[in-house]
């Protein structure tokens, strides 16, 4: 999913680890459903790193510890992660400016679609395979938490003969839609 423009992995932005949370194990998908949405309403820790890149989604680490990463991903134009799942991380995701759509994957016809807007939040298991990208013409922001913290995920793809394969790649690497795939490489 990623490209770090600010990689401080095991550290946080001041304030950002005293957000009440479980501490001393991983969280579950629906407590950091909770928790990111007790983040967006702390624009005060993370206003002041939203900017925007044509070029790519940008990213800053909000808080990593052994049990939780955050981050606050800037989005805007045709910007895309392809399909992808977490390895082993759950996670959730709030979308504080603009709008995202996230689809789900499915064998059995087109990915299930929903646009979510500011205000709005998800979740989702390390077994589910999602694509999230810009929508709409302003840009947006998000905040995406996860738990155990990311490390790896899954990124799909189509090849030419049109099996699905899934690379394993770091959560240094940008996921982007791979160039033959309704399903890609990297939210
Ligand atoms: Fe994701």
């Amino acid at each position: 999913m990623i490209r770090a423009t600010n990689l401080r992995s095991l550290s946080s932005v001041p304030g950002a680890d005293a957000i009440a949370r479980p501490r001393g194990r991983d969280l579950s998908a629906s407590e950091l459903q909770t928790f990111v949405a007790e983040l967006a309403e702390r624009p005060e820790l993370w206003i002041d790193l939203v900017k925007h890149d044509a070029s790519q989604r940008l990213y800053e680490q909000l808080l990593g510890d052994d049990h939780l990463t955050a981050w606050l991903i800037c989005w805007m134009d045709d910007q895309d992660t392809g399909f992808h799942d977490h390895d082993v991380s759950a996670g959730a995701v709030s979308v504080v400016r603009g709008a995202v759509l996230e689809e789900r994957l499915t064998l059995a016809g087109p990915p299930r679609t929903r646009v979510l807007r500011a205000g709005e939040s998800f979740h989702f298991c390390p077994a589910d395979i999602h694509r999230v990208r810009h929508a709409q013409s302003d840009p947006a922001v998000t905040l995406h938490v996860y738990s155990p913290p990311l490390l790896r995920m899954g990124a799909y793809m189509v090849q030419d003969d049109g099996v699905l394969v899934r690379h394993s790649v770091s959560h240094t690497e940008e996921l982007r839609p791979l160039a033959q795939a309704s399903a890609g490489v990297r939210s």
